[in-house]
């Protein structure tokens, strides 16, 4: 039964008049089917197609009671949507269906886990209460569990949090044969966690144990939590809100975070090694992974911030876009991200250009547009060089510039000039692991984005970018002579 809360989004989202035209949004991102879009939810597969749902609203450009929009794709690029999967029209969820994940369940259905936000009025006063729900379907209607919600605040240690209890990711373990669920909550500290919940139906669950707290250190709530294994290691990622900046590696803010370390599976026992950002640009929050049906790790994330989630310019028809999907490994206890294998068979127009002599600023012939990929690979010509510099989506009065300076072993994302009618911190500077001055880059442009793979994705900083349609320039120049190597293609989708 389709309630008529979910009716009216899906008919409102399904109006010619709202249709927004694919010339008006990103090529090769995906964006809602309306209005505005917040975290990926239930990145997953289910018969044989990659499914993509979304916090969602959709009658404004604004955040509001969350539904689920939905979409799908073969190959992580191209989308297409479904009509909204789920809308706020329950008890246990009235002020919204907030973020979680979704599985295939022994049966064949499509489970969707979701936290259920329910406000009441009690004494005078507006109660809060955030427990984790469940629907089930057929990877295009669904329909709530009639004894949700699944887990709420019982299910917690004793102080704490049932109002920031939040983001359930869900998966199916072959070898225990069981269902696992990672949930992010906000402790007797008054910081976050990542908690364990376990079980055998996939209905009926249990508290196993806390992964990892944040005692204070990074940010305060975790938000969205995922667990996976990688290479040999286990890592949780998670999203902490009102993070504090810490040497160039955490900015403040809603960050993003890998905590890497061991995990003893017996006594579900996580060993925490090392914690560091996983993306360094300006616009990265509420990663969620999937082991595609090859062994590879994937993520997504929202490519945005909330910091800047108001600085859009007028007129947008849309907001909120998610990354192109990465593959993920970990090599030297370090993590490596690199976009989707499926996006190089939309490139065309390939351009090559062999030991460029770059000492000052140059275009190359062909080398431009906002939606294309490059392969650039920067060597020292004789002596250091004091900086290399990208500009990209720019003309006489745009440009977004991503600079490398060897000799500090850093680089510093710059959007000032890219066409954001308020963004107080346009900048962002980050380490780069120094390599006798070489560099390599692989530069991903759309519409309305940059995401920068540094040294074979070792390091990565992705943003927005909401400079004109014909800021189309791309302009390369060093202070000190350099060589440049450079693959250029242009990306088409539709
Ligand atoms: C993260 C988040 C989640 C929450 C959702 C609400 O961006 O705050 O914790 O479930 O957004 O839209």
């Amino acid at each position: 039964m389709i309630s008529d809360l979910l009716k009216k989004a899906r008919v409102y989202e399904a109006d010619k008049e709202k249709t927004i035209d694919d010339s008006e949004r990103p090529v090769f991102h995906l964006t809602p089917r309306v209005g505005w879009m917040n975290d990926p939810n239930g990145f997953s597969l289910y018969e044989g197609k990659i499914h993509q749902f979304y916090q969602y609203y959709p009658y404004k450009t604004e955040w509001g009671p969350m539904h689920w929009g939905h979409a799908v794709s073969d190959d992580y690029v191209k989308w297409d949507y479904l009509p909204a999967a789920i809308a706020p029209d329950e008890s246990y969820d009235n002020f919204g269906c907030f973020s979680g994940s979704a599985v295939e369940t022994r049966d064949g259905k499509q489970m969707l886990v979701y936290t259920g936000v329910k406000t009441e009025e009690k004494d005078g006063e507006e109660i809060i209460r955030q427990t984790q729900c469940l629907a089930f379907g057929d990877g295009y209607d669904y329909e709530k569990f009639a004894e949700n919600p699944a887990i709420d605040a019982s299910f917690l240690p004793e102080g704490w949090s049932p109002v920031d209890f939040r983001d359930p990711k869900v998966w199916f373990d072959e070898k225990d044969d069981c269902y696992y669920m990672v949930v992010g909550d906000r402790t007797d500290d008054g910081s976050g966690a990542t908690l364990l919940f376990q079980s055998e139906s996939g209905t009926e669950w249990k508290f196993v144990t806390v992964l990892d707290r944040c005692r204070n250190e990074y940010g305060k709530m975790w938000e969205c939590p995922d667990f996976f294994e990688l290479d040999g290691k286990h890592v949780i990622f998670t999203s902490p809100q009102f993070m504090q900046a810490r040497t160039l590696e955490f900015h403040n803010g809603n960050g993003n975070i890998m905590v890497m370390g061991s995990y003893d599976r017996e006594t579900h026992t996580f060993t925490r090694e090392v914690i560091y950002a996983i993306d360094h640009g300006l616009d990265f929050y509420a990663m969620q992974t999937l082991k595609a049906s090859d062994g590879r790790r994937i993520m997504t994330a929202w490519m945005q911030s909330w910091e800047s989630s108001k600085a859009v310019p007028e007129g947008q028809k849309w907001f909120g876009q998610m990354i192109l999907p990465r593959e993920l490994n970990i090599r030297d206890g370090r993590l490596y991200q690199k976009p989707v294998k499926e996006i190089e068979s939309y490139r065309e127009g390939h351009l090559s250009y062999r030991e460029v002599d770059l000492n000052g600023s140059t275009t190359l012939p062909g080398v431009n547009g906002k939606v294309c990929d490059m392969e650039i690979e920067i060597t020292p010509n004789g002596r250091e060089y004091g900086e290399f510099r990208i500009e990209f989506h720019a003309d006489d009065r745009f440009h977004t510039d991503f600079i490398y300076k060897p000799s500090e072993g850093k680089a510093i994302f710059d959007r000032t000039y890219s066409g954001f009618p308020n963004d107080i911190n346009p900048k962002r500077e980050f380490m780069v692991r120094y390599n006798e001055g070489k560099l390599k880059l692989r530069v991903l442009l759309d519409r309305f984005s940059a995401e920068i793979f540094i040294n074979d994705g070792e390091t990565t900083c992705t943003s927005t970018i909401y400079a004109p349609v014909d800021a189309q320039e791309i302009r390369f120049s060093s202070s000190g002579s350099v060589l440049m190597n450079l693959e250029y293609w242009k990306i088409k989708v539709r």
